[in-house]
């Protein structure tokens, strides 16, 4: 068996049958996907919660291309680099469009899967293209932004993991920069507004607010925002007229989960070494010897009392990996 706690940024004490690098996409032909098997990245949305009885595959592969075009820049970037130092290079080369999405943890292949996103932008806007090894047909893919099926937080690749090996995305990035200033404390950037003003500002909300992984161990959000009815939203607003809600989209409304769970007086809530992150409570722990079993008994405990007090169903972001692959949280309702 083969350690997984240096895998995952949630660093749970957790150990697969095998673990399988992958650093050259030719390679993936010949791979054999036997059940069970797990895809991951830099292993910064995966809480494995158990023993894993199968195999690993580690997207390893790397190297970045640009290509300058007449009004954009196509930038492919290889599934296995590092989201963070990716964009961080764009911003050198005066490359922008990416810096709202600094230091979100992953790799590059990570970020279609779950559309990333921060302060107002999500990475969908800025695909181009997925080239991907259909495992199912063992072919390879080239899905173009509205084959990958993007909404908040989901895509074809969330919906049905483990179908498609992700091995590069090609992003577009417009010459005409538009800068995207409208979410708090992006805001206060007025009138001194440049791509590198923007990058800076994320850094210092994210590390002033997230914890660093490498410190205290993390997956960022443990639940998506849930997304409501305008009309459940007039019945919350009645008990919570303060709650902090985003529109989506005309009859929808994105509710701030970690708000909804710091309201309810979960902010220092902890079951052995999983708890909740005094700073952001939409961001759950590891304090050092947190178990598994410690962090889905600590996810339900919030399910169960958000679920009471609002009606709202949370649904895990993170990926929890058990015994025989992924596992689904529910609570009694
Ligand atoms: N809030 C609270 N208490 C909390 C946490 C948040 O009142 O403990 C309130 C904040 O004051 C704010 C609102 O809730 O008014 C939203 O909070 P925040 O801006 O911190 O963002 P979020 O909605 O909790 C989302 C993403 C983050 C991303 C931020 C920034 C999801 C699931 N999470 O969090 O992404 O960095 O927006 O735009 O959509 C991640 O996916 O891992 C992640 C960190």
């Amino acid at each position: 068996m083969i350690e997984l706690a240096e895998r995952h940024t949630f660093k749970l004490p957790a150990r697969c049958r095998s673990f399988i690098e992958l650093d050259c996409s030719d390679d993936v032909e010949q791979l054999s996907f036997d059940e069970p098997y797990y895809l991951l990245g830099e292993g910064s949305n995966t809480l494995f919660i158990d023993d894993f009885q199968g195999t690993v595959i580690c997207n390893r592969l790397l190297g970045v291309c640009i290509e300058e075009q007449e009004n954009a820049y196509l930038v492919t970037a290889a599934a296995g680099e590092n989201w963070h130092n990716f964009v961080t290079d764009l911003r050198a080369r005066n490359i922008d469009g990416l810096e709202n999405l600094a230091l979100i943890p992953g790799s590059v292949g990570a970020a279609p899967v779950q559309n990333v996103g921060a302060y107002g932008v999500e990475v969908a806007t800025f695909i181009e293209q997925v080239t991907a090894w259909d495992i199912k047909k063992k072919s390879w893919v080239h899905m173009s932004r509205s084959d990958c099926q993007f909404c908040y937080r989901n895509s074809l690749f969330k919906q049905y993991p483990g179908r498609w090996l992700i091995t590069s995305v090609v992003f577009r990035l417009p010459k005409d920069w538009q800068p995207v200033t409208h979410y708090s404390p992006l805001n206060e950037l007025k009138g001194n507004v440049s791509a590198q003003n923007i990058f800076n500002k994320v850094l210092e909300v994210r590390q002033k607010k997230l914890p660093d992984p490498k410190v205290t161990p993390n997956a960022g959000s443990f639940f998506k925002n849930p997304v409501i009815t305008k009309k459940q939203l007039e019945e919350l607003l009645k008990k919570w007229p303060d709650m902090v809600y985003f529109p989506v989209a005309e009859d929808q409304v994105k509710v701030a989960a970690g708000w909804l769970i710091e309201h309810l007086g979960l902010k220092s809530e902890a079951i052995g070494g999983a708890a909740v992150n005094p700073h952001q409570a939409l961001v759950l722990i590891n304090k050092g010897d947190a178990t598994g079993n410690d962090v889905t008994q600590l996810a339900r405990r919030i399910m169960q009392q958000v679920a009471e007090a609002s009606g709202i169903t949370l649904e895990p972001e993170v990926r929890l990996v058990g015994q025989q692959g992924l596992l689904q949280l529910t609570v009694a309702r």
